[in-house]
């Protein structure tokens, strides 16, 4: 059977953020709430002309070059900060990559969930068609409303993947587990900007889905728990993965050792909560931070979206895979930032966004080459500086 995962993946982050330190003295509390009881440090922030679109479209030119470009014939854009209740974004993204008419692109929606529902469906489609590529993005912003206790696990990014047939990162295995529950942990009416969340149901019901779709994992022929060399999670603050990592340790009982999670929540504390984004960021900062040698070796990894639909799956590193991480690039990206004081912060938040069609012209600020110029007569325009 051709092997079929990820070929290349990348991650963008903006260039500005908020310490958690800021919040807590805002908040009048101890900081060591947020670095060590949610396990966060930083929470990446989109200025007024970043968007789910200008992020995505950073991610994904690191990756596709011209030769990629023509074996694309599918985009798949994650997200739950849709910009257009009808337009897929990755349309924008499809364009500011000047990819070919001739691909694909639609939009997928779970909350955090839809980046993996995007690479399953990737990786049936190459299976489907060996020599063509598809570019899976996701791109999220998390915003909650401020003074809220979920505000510290704020943040913002996107991953962009490209999967083939004889990937040179690594090769998905073919069981997967999936859990799937109507429940109200974490929901957005189209009305609003920031979530409605149910915190702490929001954690127990994480807990309860990793628990089912380990379960059907096993039950469709998975591996076992201790074949994986390394795990990575949903992760909308650190503290979140490591008592999952506990939780499915426990069920197998297994010692609950955190090297084998560590790796892959050093880019996420960072970055905070990247939603559809979470899980693969994880992914980069495991393969880019460990010290194993994790060729031929299996990775366990847990998708998560509130509402609640899960998946527990597993790929595995491929020989050579060093050679395909874009490490300096990354790191830079995380160190060449600049921190917001607590007003900046809340100036960001307020994008211009005007909704009687009128003209809003954005500062120019984003570091990148991708950026929201204006918003004018209800259409957003993009352009690459
Ligand atoms: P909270 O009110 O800050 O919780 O809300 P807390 O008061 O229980 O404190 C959190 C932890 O900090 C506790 O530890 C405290 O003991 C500890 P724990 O009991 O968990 O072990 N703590 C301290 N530690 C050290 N020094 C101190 C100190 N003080 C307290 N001084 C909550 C936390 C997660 C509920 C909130 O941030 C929230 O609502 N977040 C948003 C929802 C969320 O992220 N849920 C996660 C699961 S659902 C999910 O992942 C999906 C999601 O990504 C959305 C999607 O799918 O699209 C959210």
């Amino acid at each position: 059977m051709t092997a079929i995962g990820i070929d290349k993946l990348s991650f963008y982050v903006p260039q500005h953020y908020m310490s958690l330190g800021t919040l807590a003295e805002r908040q009048g509390i101890d900081p060591a709430k947020f670095s060590r009881g949610i396990g966060q440090n930083k929470i990446a922030l989109p200025a007024h002309d970043e968007d789910v679109v200008t992020m995505a479209a950073e991610a994904a030119r690191a990756i596709v070059t011209a030769e990629d470009a023509e074996k694309i014939d599918t985009v798949l854009f994650a997200t739950e900060t849709g910009i257009d209740q009808s337009k897929a974004a990755g349309v924008y993204v499809h364009k500011l990559l000047d990819l070919p008419s001739n691909v694909r692109v639609v939009e997928l929606k779970h909350a955090c969930y839809s980046g993996t529902a995007g690479l399953q469906l990737a990786a049936g489609h190459v299976a489907r068609k060996p020599d063509r590529k598809v570019l899976v993005i996701a791109s999220d912003v998390s915003r909650y409303d401020v003074d809220s206790p979920a505000e510290a696990t704020q943040g913002c990014g996107a991953v962009a993947m490209l999967v083939s047939a004889n990937p040179r990162v690594m090769e998905l295995d073919t069981a997967t587990g999936c859990h799937s529950e109507d429940i109200m942990d974490f929901w957005r009416p189209n009305y609003r900007k920031t979530p409605l969340v149910d915190g702490k149901y929001s954690t127990v019901k994480y807990l309860h889905s990793l628990a089912n779709a380990w379960q059907d994992y096993v039950a469709q022929g998975g591996r076992a728990f201790n074949e994986m060399a390394q795990f990575c999670y949903h992760i909308p603050f650190t503290r979140m993965g490591s008592k999952a990592h506990a939780h499915l340790s426990k069920l197998n009982e297994a010692q609950n050792d955190v090297n084998l999670i560590e790796s892959g929540m050093v880019y996420n504390r960072e970055v905070g909560n990247c939603y559809a984004a979470s899980l693969y960021l994880s992914l980069i900062s495991m393969l880019e931070n460990t010290d194993i040698d994790l060729t031929n070796r299996p990775v366990g990894m847990f998708s998560y979206g509130s509402g609640a639909v899960a998946e527990f799956f597993s790929a595995v590193v491929q020989p050579g895979y060093r050679d395909h991480l874009m490490i300096a690039h990354h790191r830079k990206l995380l160190e060449d930032r600049v921190a917001l004081n607590y007003d900046e912060y809340l100036a960001f938040r307020h994008a211009p966004d005007p909704t009687d069609g009128s003209e809003a012209v954005m500062a120019q600020v984003a570091r990148g080459r991708y950026r929201l110029a204006r918003i004018h007569e209800h259409k957003r325009h993009y352009e690459a500086v």
